[in-house]
């Protein structure tokens, strides 16, 4: 747990999964009374909506959203284009604000962008002017560290997403599944607990996502993040992730949760190889599918 997350629990009483409250009585008598405090989700939407007005014409994009997401949990949210995805993503970054219903953190509503949470694109949005390592490094010169410290954690996680040796090199020199790894790099320098991935591998061809997928697994779970990863592949959404969310078609709305135990194994590869896949890309094909114009 980080020191502001502890911090966070412990104003509200959580520290862990077991408190001593003292009560005044209890003061007296020198008597601790052991109490139980349950430990809020990492992520709370309770009755989500937003509304977005286009020219005169108010677009509801979100309505009555409600998911909880748990510490360390990877979950992931399918659901046709147009649904509130990316806006419920955005929200959760604090970018922008529900019209109405609440986003909570820790059990703290979400009013502002937090340090806690980093978000990872599509596009990689690299600085074309920086290295490997300027890019890697870039938060954490936002954060002023030194630039000992910078580099040695930039360089940890240049080599963990296996890019050592090109340290030096210019986002032009690399492929696109490599500048997906910078960018992946990048995310992770500034130790955020909760990552947003909108579509992060979406725009990679089929051989590199899937090794993307393996190692984004891999490093995500050594890192002990929680994750929330907007995905148009069932197959992806199956191999990667604790549970999934099905969105309906927009106003957006959770239609349905599924636990996927096939990730488990942090293994996307494990997963698809597993005889039940296919028990699981069907279900979700199913929900899908309702959704889909012919
Ligand atoms: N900033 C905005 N202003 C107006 N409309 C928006 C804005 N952002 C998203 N929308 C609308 O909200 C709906 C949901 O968009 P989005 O969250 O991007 O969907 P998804 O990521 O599921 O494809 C769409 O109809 C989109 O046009
Ligand atoms: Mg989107």
């Amino acid at each position: 747990m980080s020191a502001d997350r502890r911090a966070a629990a412990l104003r509200q009483g959580v520290a862990g999964r077991e408190v001593m409250v003292t009560t005044p009585l209890a003061h007296r008598v020198s008597l601790p009374v052991a109490a139980k405090l349950p430990t809020p989700p990492r992520v709370e939407f309770a009755g989500v909506q937003k509304i977005f007005q286009q020219g005169d014409r108010p677009i509801v994009a979100v309505e009555d959203l409600s998911f909880t997401v748990q510490n360390e949990e990877f979950v992931s949210i399918i659901g046709p284009s147009g649904c509130g995805k990316s806006t419920a993503l955005k929200l959760l970054a604090g970018l922008d604000r529900p019209s109405r219903g609440r986003i909570l953190i820790d059990g703290v509503e979400v009013d502002r962008p937090q340090a806690k949470v980093a978000f990872m694109l599509q596009k990689d949005l690299l600085l074309p002017w920086r290295t490997v390592i300027g890019n890697v490094t870039l938060g954490l010169e936002v954060q002023g560290q030194p630039p000992a410290a910078r580099r040695e954690r930039a360089m940890d996680l240049i080599r963990k997403v296996g890019l050592d040796g090109f340290e030096e090199s210019y986002p032009r020199q690399l492929s696109g599944g490599m500048r997906q790894r910078v960018a992946l790099a990048r995310t992770l320098a500034v130790d955020p607990e909760i990552l947003l991935l909108d579509e992060p591998l979406s725009a990679l061809d089929y051989q590199t996502k899937l090794r993307m997928e393996e190692e984004l697994v891999r490093i995500l779970s050594e890192e002990h993040k929680t994750v929330l990863l907007i995905t148009h592949d069932i197959a992806e959404a199956v191999s990667v992730s604790d549970k999934v969310l099905v969105c309906s078609t927009r106003p957006g709305r959770i239609k349905a949760e599924h636990a996927m135990p096939l990730a488990k194994a942090h293994s996307p590869e494990a997963a698809r190889n597993n005889p039940e896949f296919v028990h699981y890309f069907d279900l979700l094909w199913k929900e899908l599918k309702s959704d889909v114009a012919d």
